[in-house]
């Protein structure tokens, strides 16, 4: 064989590879409204940095005539490649081949660019779009995703994962995303979940489709599984680029910094009035963070679930921040079961690669009722609290209205170690509203009144003006600071910067046990 030939035989198989499952594969893949794997990663990664490898790798299976049937690279595409510049890794599954079915071979290639990932530090970013467990090799393609899911746990906390779901991922094979940091979906051509419609209308005899059941309306909004549901392919890829920049490669690093125009002590006289005057009227909390944060810009993050707590990344003075937030313009802000939920993975994903937390706070405490009191209130509010107790990233806290009772104490107070914790003088610092304290402290007297409502709402003026202020709190140095609400960006980008070299940790431990 001459050298040319060699070199022929090289490039046959490079297009072999490339053209995967074939031209009508593609056409059909194309005609679903999907891209294919490779097409994928060129929107997702900086141009013609990506670098494959593992492009020659085939099945090794024989049943159900399967060494006639092999692909290279077996329905997977896996490499390095950057992101503005960072390097990360990433796989993307090919459903051209086998419907990107997991074979033995397939799961390998994942877990040799994970291990490559933790082992030089780099994120992890897997496009899935996978019909399952290659149907021809059985157990040993599940036990591919039992060495995946392993990765998987072992890699969380040491280096940002990121799955984006663009097709079919059904079974056992949810939990890869389900384990890695954020999960984004495509509407209308992904959907999630662990038995699809046939089987539930087999088993429960509930009619419902696929879109329904584990779209990414569904997962965003209501289930919570997925970060982002993205209106197409190109805005899922181009949400990742974005995630990026907040994020570190790994939990050694800091996140990176971007420079600004913006001054750091803008005052924003705006931020003077954005509280109302009545304390249960309502008010929109994206109003405070996007004026504080540099340029106004927030990248909110599962914007469609449990609204009433928001939770999303910006920058102050060029440093990323995660900023945490009740929300008073849905359930008055109360926290319930999804929103700890929410909250709690937020604050840990955080904390975990060393994103500052900052906290804007108006909760007139946990949401009452049957439903949150049987789904388990007290250890899901509990995860959110223990999330807060357990960040030793910078914390910083602003009470702009309400802060009662429990909730208090949960939305990262100075007791469980809130570095900088300011208060407007608007805010309200006390065991419970006025009202509630009225109906207790004053029952029996106000029952023996000639005017029972007026003699209540005099008590509850006097409770008001004596508790329910940020002074008390601020005279006992809970509250560090009462300060104009336009001074926010100042004091919060000043303390920042001086919590640069904060240094806390926990005692040593195997690991604590979140209450689950
Ligand atoms: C092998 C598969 C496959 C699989 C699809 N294909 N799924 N091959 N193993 N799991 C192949 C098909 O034979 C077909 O091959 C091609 O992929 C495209 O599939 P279609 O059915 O034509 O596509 P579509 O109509 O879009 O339907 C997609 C689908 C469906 C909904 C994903 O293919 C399907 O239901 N597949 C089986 C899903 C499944 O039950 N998987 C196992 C789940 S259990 P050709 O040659 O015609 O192109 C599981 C456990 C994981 O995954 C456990 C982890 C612990």
């Amino acid at each position: 064989m001459s050298h040319q030939d060699r070199f022929d035989e090289l490039h046959r198989r490079h297009a072999e590879a490339e053209l995967a499952g074939g031209e009508e594969r593609i056409r059909r893949q194309h005609k679903a409204g999907k891209k294919t794997a490779r097409e994928r990663l060129e929107i997702l990664l900086d141009a013609g940095s990506f670098s494959e490898i593992d492009k020659l790798v085939v099945h090794q299976s024989h049943d159900f005539d399967m060494a006639a049937q092999r692909t290279p690279g077996d329905g997977v595409v896996t490499g390095s490649g950057r992101i503005h510049g960072r390097p990360v890794f990433v796989f993307a599954q090919d459903f051209t081949v086998f419907g990107g079915s997991l074979s033995e071979a397939h799961a390998r290639k994942i877990c040799k660019i994970m291990d490559l990932a933790v082992k030089t530090g780099a994120p992890i970013i897997g496009l899935n779009d996978s019909g399952g467990a290659r149907i021809q090799e059985g157990v040993v393609s599940l036990a591919g995703y039992a060495d995946v899911f392993l990765r998987n746990t072992l890699a969380s906390g040491v280096v940002p994962q990121i799955s984006a779901i663009m097709g079919p991922c059904a079974g056992g094979a949810v939990y890869s995303p389900a384990l890695t940091d954020f999960i984004l979906m495509v509407k209308n051509t992904s959907y999630m979940f662990v038995t699809g419609p046939d089987v539930i209308r087999a088993v429960t005899h509930e009619a419902v489709s696929a879109e329904d059941l584990g779209g990414a309306r569904t997962h965003s909004t209501t289930s919570g599984v997925a970060h982002f549901a993205a209106d197409s392919e190109e805005e899922c890829l181009a949400l990742i680029r974005e995630l990026m920049t907040f994020l570190p490669q790994n939990n050694l690093e800091e996140p990176p910094r971007r420079p600004t125009r913006d001054p750091i002590d803008r005052r924003d006289e705006s931020l003077q009035s954005i509280v109302p005057d009545q304390p249960n009227k309502p008010y929109d909390m994206l109003d405070i963070i996007r004026t504080v944060l540099d340029e106004h810009y927030f990248f909110e993050v599962h914007a469609g679930f449990a609204p009433n707590l928001i939770v999303g990344f910006g920058r102050l003075g060029g440093r990323p921040v995660g900023i945490v937030a009740n929300q008073p313009a849905h359930l008055a802000g109360c926290l319930d079961i999804n929103a700890s939920l929410k909250g709690a993975r937020f604050v840990r994903f955080c904390d975990c690669f060393n994103i500052p937390l900052v906290t804007f706070e108006d909760v007139p405490g946990f949401l009452p009722g049957t439903t949150q009191e049987f789904g388990g209130i007290i250890k899901h509010g509990a995860k959110l609290l223990y999330a807060f107790c357990e960040a030793t990233v910078p914390k910083l806290t602003v009470i702009t209205r309400k802060a009662y009772g429990g909730a208090y104490c949960v939305m990262s107070s100075k007791h469980i170690r809130g570095d900088a914790n300011f208060a407007y003088p608007t805010a309200e610092i006390a065991v419970m509203g006025p009202e509630g304290a009225v109906n207790i402290l004053y029952r029996r007297e106000a029952e023996q009144a000639g005017d029972p409502t007026s003699f209540k709402a005099e008590k509850a003026r006097e409770y008001r003006e004596m508790l329910a202020t940020p002074y008390v709190a601020a005279e006992h140095g809970y509250i560090d600071e009462v300060i104009e609400p336009r001074d926010t960006r100042a004091r919060l980008c000043e303390v920042l910067d001086l919590l640069r070299s904060k240094r806390d940790s926990n005692p040593p431990k195997k690991h604590g046990n979140l209450p689950l």
